[in-house]
């Protein structure tokens, strides 16, 4: 699959899975524009990825828990790149917590950066990629959001927002010839590792269990340029063109979406 001439925003790019993208992207060809709130990590990625091409990426500060902050960074990378195909949408947090004690600063914080940062991204690039005749929008659910997780109630209530999010905007946008998704991941990354290091060893016990185990390719969490990167291009290409509002597992067989 060719991305050549694609115009793409991926947030997140400036570790783990965002990271992975924008180097899947600009080896298919595409130029790209990356976005965090990581800077110097942001541009590295950026720089790096098109010293090896075809395609090119530079790199935009985001918060995506700003409107304004959102749509300057939009607005800044869609005129770099003339206009916008698709965007990919990995940015988030993970952290714990639990359903009988969930402070509300923990609720808030995971809301306002996994669901509004959603929102506020995929509105803002409806406009963009209605105005160039349609494209993508890839975002990011996860297994937590479809069945109970004890140790991370805030996350998991937040990544089921997304995939109702993710089923509403791809009912709305079919009409303008956009396509919304979501990637629910299983991945080695700084996220995955961070989350492993805070919990206990009781707890990362449960945690092989319940994870690692039903993963039926291997056993092991993916590696995000290997395993993510394709599935992340096909669903840029318009070889993608009739799959919309998808939750896409892409974890080796770790859950099964009904
Ligand atoms: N790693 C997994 O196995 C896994 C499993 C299920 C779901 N997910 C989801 O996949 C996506 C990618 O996860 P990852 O493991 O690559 O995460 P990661 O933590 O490695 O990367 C997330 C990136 O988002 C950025 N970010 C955080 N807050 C931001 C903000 N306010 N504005 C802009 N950027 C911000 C971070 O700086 C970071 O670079 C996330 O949505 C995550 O919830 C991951």
């Amino acid at each position: 699959m060719n991305l050549t001439g694609k115009r793409i925003i991926v947030t997140g790019s400036a570790r783990g899975m965002g990271a992975a993208t924008v180097r899947a992207y600009v080896k298919a060809g595409a130029q790209v524009i990356g976005m965090d709130v990581e800077d110097v990590a942001g541009i590295k990625v950026a720089v790096d990825a098109s010293e090896v091409g075809p395609g090119t990426a530079s790199y935009v500060h985001v918060d995506i828990t700003s409107r304004s902050s959102v749509e300057v960074a939009f607005a800044e990378a869609t005129k770099i790149l003339g206009g916008l195909d698709a965007l990919a949408h990995p940015a988030a947090i993970q952290r714990s917590s639990d359903a009988g004690d969930v402070s509300v600063e923990d609720w808030d914080l995971m809301f306002a950066i996994n669901v509004r940062g959603t929102m506020l991204t995929n509105q803002v690039a409806y406009h963009a990629i209605k105005a160039t005749g349609g494209g993508s929008i890839i975002n990011f659910g996860s297994i937590s959001g479809q069945r109970p997780e004890p140790g991370a109630a805030a996350y998991s209530a937040s990544k089921g927002a997304v995939h109702s999010w993710t089923r509403t905007a791809a009912g709305t946008w079919g009409k303008d010839n956009i396509r919304v998704n979501a990637i629910l991941p299983a991945m080695a990354t700084p996220m995955y590792l961070e989350a492993r290091a805070r919990s206990t060893p009781e707890q990362n016990t449960i945690s092989h269990w319940r994870n690692q185990v039903p993963i039926a390719l291997g056993g092991v969490y993916g590696d995000p340029d290997r395993d993510l990167g394709p599935v992340m291009v096909f669903l840029a290409s318009d070889a993608s063109r009739f799959i919309t509002g998808q939750l896409i597992p892409v974890d080796g067989g770790q859950t099964n979406v009904r």
